[in-house]
């Protein structure tokens, strides 16, 4: 038996679509954990929503708005002279953000939820503004999609706002958890430094290439500045914070393709990292508080200066 097998449990290899990876179990994931994502990239959202400053009235689009968390955000903020549209390719996200606008008892003339890539969808509305916490990363074709989102979705003069990671090794909050599990299961360091080129959290990661693309795209006025927070994994000690990283994110992934003896021994190795940071943030001997890491993104902002929309 390979390394491989051990950590895949001899399943074929597979590569899903992101519709396919995000509807599946990746997606239940973050539906089940979204409460605590929320606080954990709270920070985010707020400074995401600051660069795009929204104001009443505006037509919005949220991208990738997954669980809904910044697309209920920003239909506060643009008011009930707003409209505002989360698109997303996963069903259960879109049914979890669904639900809350309904708890909410948001107004569904100016609250609307599509399921469709953002990349190709035939957008009815022009929008004053897109966004987009985190959901901007996954396209095949970031360039083309991107266009599309300032010829298809942003009227003449419309705006571009979203947040995306920096590189793995400036987020300890990935960095940290993903590593303990490369060294549980034998595998080299996590890549570092190299600018990657796929779909993933990291295809943003380099501000050469985001600047690149946008004006590639069309884009105008591109603007791409670091923004850094504290990551909350955990208020309530070691073991949420072991559960949200055993989860989400690239240690999660892992996680989620190894044997359930391999999946066991990572989740330690997880917890055992994550500790030392739990100790430093609870003080000695706590089992509760929080477990904080950094994070690093960029804040990143455009205006479209097309001066018509697409067809459709
Ligand atoms: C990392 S999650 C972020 C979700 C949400 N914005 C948040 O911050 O909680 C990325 C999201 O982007 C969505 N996504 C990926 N590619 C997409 C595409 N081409 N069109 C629409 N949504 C997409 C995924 O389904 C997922 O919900």
């Amino acid at each position: 038996m390979t390394m491989e097998d051990t950590i895949t449990g001899g399943a074929a290899p597979h590569s899903p679509t992101q519709a396919e990876y995000w509807s599946g179990p990746a997606g239940l994931r973050w539906v089940t954990y979204q409460e605590r994502l929320d606080r954990a990239f709270e920070p985010f959202a707020r400074a995401v929503l600051d660069a795009a400053a929204l104001t009443p009235g505006e037509r919005v689009l949220d991208v990738g708005c997954g669980c809904g968390s910044t697309t209920l955000q920003a239909a506060a903020l643009v008011g009930a002279g707003g409209r505002v549209t989360g698109i997303d390719l996963s069903v259960p996200m879109l049914e979890r953000a669904a639900e809350r606008a309904r708890d909410r008892g948001m107004d569904l003339a100016r609250f609307e939820l599509i399921n469709a890539d953002a990349g190709r969808h035939r957008f009815a509305t022009a929008f004053d503004v897109v966004l987009s916490r985190f959901g901007v990363m996954f396209f095949d074709h970031p360039a083309a999609a991107l266009n599309h989102l300032g010829a298809a979705a942003l009227r003449p003069d419309g705006r571009l706002a979203f947040i995306c990671w920096r590189r793995l090794e400036e987020n300890p909050w990935m960095m940290v958890p993903l590593t303990a599990v490369h060294q549980a299961f034998g595998l080299p360091a996590p890549e570092l430094a190299a600018p990657p080129s796929g779909p993933g959290p990291f295809a943003f990661s380099h501000r050469g290439r985001v600047e690149r693309l946008l004006r590639a795209a069309g884009f105008a006025d591109v603007d791409v500045r670091p923004f850094d927070a504290v990551v909350t994994l955990s208020t309530g000690g070691l073991d949420q914070a072991v559960e949200l990283s055993a989860h989400i994110g690239p240690a999660g992934r892992l996680l989620a393709e190894a044997a359930p003896e391999a999946r066991v021994a990572g989740r330690q190795a997880v917890a055992a990292a994550l500790g030392k940071h739990a100790r430093a943030a609870c003080g000695e001997g706590s089992d509760e508080g929080a477990v904080e890491l950094p994070g690093a993104t960029w804040i990143v902002t455009a205006g479209w200066p097309g001066r018509s929309r697409a067809a459709g």
